[in-house]
């Protein structure tokens, strides 16, 4: 198995560090468009290697593309990430053209791979991935939901004082800090609903907490948080590579699943070897729904900007 990861950034090097540990491939590349940056965190993480006891094959490349032939997974997070007081969606600008050319750039090189959008704002460059490559829609997979789930989670684990792995919490929706719909009716504690636990107005904090979870660190560091994206990037790679069959909430393209059409937005959905295989039907009730429709519309706005970018 090889895996590429576009983006020697926090998030990127994060990624393919976190896919290494886990030897989720035999050969990870990971190139940056900024001279000697892949190469040097590459070389690090190999050297990483011989006190982690994993064997994987590594490779830094300043944008020589021919190094990342026949991958079978490429990880898009180049562009620039948010400072604080931006919102994710302000990014559009600079990385619609980024995310374009990555993806044609990667697909003359690698025409079979499964490709999993992080640069944001995601939906959209999910949707932009998507109609530039031209790929059918089950390669081209959208990572937020996976992400804002593990915060979700967070939060809930903290109001409860439990382990955050006796939960199961979901969010769909956007990838945006307004965009976002963590499903409180849905999530368990150890199987039971978790507002047997919590009160409505605690409930509704820890939702309201995860909508703005990366916004909330990028106030407090100052730039894009890593360690949790590229976390998420690798667990929805071994879903892939491990053809493990696990419901995910990814970004996917929807035709008329969760009554929406031509957009791609976070829904659960079953992730295996061949990318995305199928939509699990959370059946929402009218006030999920109605959100859903509102997260949609704001999704399909910032595509519409798409139109008017010279791309
Ligand atoms: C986040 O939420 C980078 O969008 C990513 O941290």
């Amino acid at each position: 198995m090889k895996i590429t990861v576009v983006g020697a950034g926090a998030v990127g090097a994060t990624c393919a560090d976190n896919i290494a540990r886990r030897e989720l491939a035999e050969e990870v590349v990971l190139l940056d468009i900024k001279e000697g940056l892949s190469e040097g965190k590459g070389l690090d993480m190999l050297q990483a290697s011989t006190l982690l006891d994993c064997d994987v094959k590594i490779t830094g490349s300043s944008n020589n593309y021919e190094l990342t032939a026949n991958s079978d997974v490429v990880v898009i997070t180049s562009g620039i990430p948010r400072k604080p007081g931006m919102t994710r969606e302000d990014l559009i600008g600079t990385n619609a053209n980024i995310v374009k050319g990555v993806t044609e750039n990667i697909l003359k090189h690698s025409p079979d791979a499964i490709f999993v959008i992080i640069s944001n704002p995601m939906d959209t460059m999910t949707y932009l991935a998507l109609k530039s490559s031209g790929l059918p829609k089950n390669r081209i997979i959208g990572l937020g939901g996976i992400l804002d789930s593990a915060r979700f989670k967070t939060y809930l684990s903290l109001a409860l004082k439990c382990s955050p792995n006796d939960l199961q919490g979901v969010v769909i929706g956007g990838h945006g800090d307004t965009t976002m719909i963590p499903l409180t009716r849905l999530a368990t504690y150890s199987g039971v609903p978790v507002s047997q636990f919590l009160d409505a107005e605690t409930l509704q904090k820890v939702a309201a907490d995860t909508m703005v979870g990366g916004a909330t660190l990028t106030k407090l560091i100052g730039t894009s948080a890593w360690y949790a994206p590229g976390a998420a990037g690798a667990a929805l790679v071994e879903s892939i590579v491990r053809d493990q069959k696990r419901v995910i909430p990814c970004c996917v393209l929807l035709e008329g699943e969760y009554g929406q059409s031509d957009i791609c937005l976070g829904v659960p959905v079953v992730i295996g070897r061949n990318g995305w295989e199928s939509i699990v039907d959370f059946d929402l009730n009218e006030d999920e729904q109605a959100a859903f429709n509102k997260s949609a519309d704001a999704v399909r706005n910032m595509n519409d900007i798409l139109k008017t970018l010279d791309l």
